[in-house]
């Protein structure tokens, strides 16, 4: 597959590290040093399905495709108003394109668990064009009075469509059930004959064991991958990682013994956007220019699961 287009929407709403001092019993300083956080943007008087409609339409509008083109949509989210239907079917009718759609959930790896899945959708001859975006609101899983949770967390959207080609290398997916470390349990509606108790609350996180678990992983798909494509790390140009904390993208940096100029980040102005933080990021650095013709992009993310995925595609738009 090749990436034709790129699009991406961000709520209006700027919450600074000031503004969360005023709340919580946290401080600039600790945000900054700990995560790299400066400011993030969250839902406040949008709904997600329309960043994702957002995001979506400049994606096709900077593909120069027509929706009718489009034939099948994937999406990765983790939440959002809607348990069914699925935020690809909101966003197809919204586009009006007219193909099927499906929603992938492999947290914050699920932009390239849904490329990986067009890609192999593109190679089987089943599409042509699919429209692969990640739409996500963490925001609205976090407790607000938990200074150690809502502080690293933004909301958003991103998106690309793809076409036949050659310019996915190569891709690796693992999932590692890990529960313990990274959750988040919605509470059903109740029946007659549900016995067991339900657990329902905040998202929860084990922070350290995820730091530990992302570092380590990222990095082991990275070596895979560059060796599986038969490059070594410098004949990247950008590194499009996971944007969760400054501290994982400057440790993964150094394990590469690459200067920072490779790794491209917004971290500090999104907090941690879930799946979208690569598709925002990637949007950025096309519209930017910053990407030119054969340009090797590596993209890698990690996720409750615990799941990881990373990808190399040479830029051709
Ligand atoms: N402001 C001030 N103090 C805070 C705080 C905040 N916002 N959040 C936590 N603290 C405190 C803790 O209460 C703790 O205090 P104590 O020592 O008195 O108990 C202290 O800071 C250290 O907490 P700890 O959780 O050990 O900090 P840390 O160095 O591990 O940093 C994270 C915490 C969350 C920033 C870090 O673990 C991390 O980035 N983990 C990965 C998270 C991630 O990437 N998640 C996304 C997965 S997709």
């Amino acid at each position: 597959m090749r990436v034709i287009g790129t699009g991406s929407a961000r709520p209006a709403k700027v919450v600074t590290n000031a503004m969360l001092e005023g709340m919580l019993d946290t401080s600039d300083e600790w945000i900054r040093e700990r995560t790299g956080i400066v400011e993030r943007r969250v839902i406040s008087s949008e709904r997600l399905e329309e960043l994702a409609i957002e995001a979506a339409k400049r994606a096709i509008e900077d593909a120069g495709v027509s929706p009718a083109d489009i034939d099948y949509i994937i999406c990765s989210n983790v939440v959002n108003e809607y348990v069914t239907p699925a935020l690809s079917c909101i966003v197809q009718g919204a586009v009006g394109a007219k193909c099927a759609c499906v929603d992938v959930n492999a947290a914050c790896s699920g932009f390239i668990y849904a490329l990986d899945m067009a890609d192999d959708r593109i190679k089987s001859g089943k599409a042509k064009t699919v429209l692969v975006l990640a739409a996500e609101e963490p925001t609205r899983m976090v407790d607000w009075s938990d200074r150690s949770m809502c502080v690293l967390f933004g909301d958003g959207a991103g998106a690309v469509v793809v076409t036949e080609g050659d310019e996915l290398f190569v891709s690796r997916l693992t999932t590692k059930s890990m529960l313990d470390c990274l959750y988040y349990r919605r509470r059903l509606e109740p029946t007659p004959y549900v016995e067991t108790e339900e657990i329902s609350g905040p998202m929860y996180m084990n922070g350290r064991e995820v730091f530990k678990t992302a570092v380590l992983s990222s990095s082991r798909d990275i070596s895979h991958i560059l060796k599986e494509a038969g490059l070594t790390p410098s004949d990247i140009k950008y590194y499009v990682l996971h944007q969760a904390n400054m501290r994982i993208v400057d440790a993964i940096a150094n394990y590469l013994k690459l200067d920072m100029s490779h790794f491209p980040h917004n971290v500090e102005y999104s907090g941690n956007t879930s799946s979208a933080s690569v598709p925002l990021l990637l949007d950025t650095l096309s519209r930017e220019g910053k990407l030119q013709r054969g340009d090797k992009i590596l993209m890698s993310a990690f996720g409750a699961g615990f799941t990881t995925g990373a990808c190399i595609v040479e830029w051709a738009k």
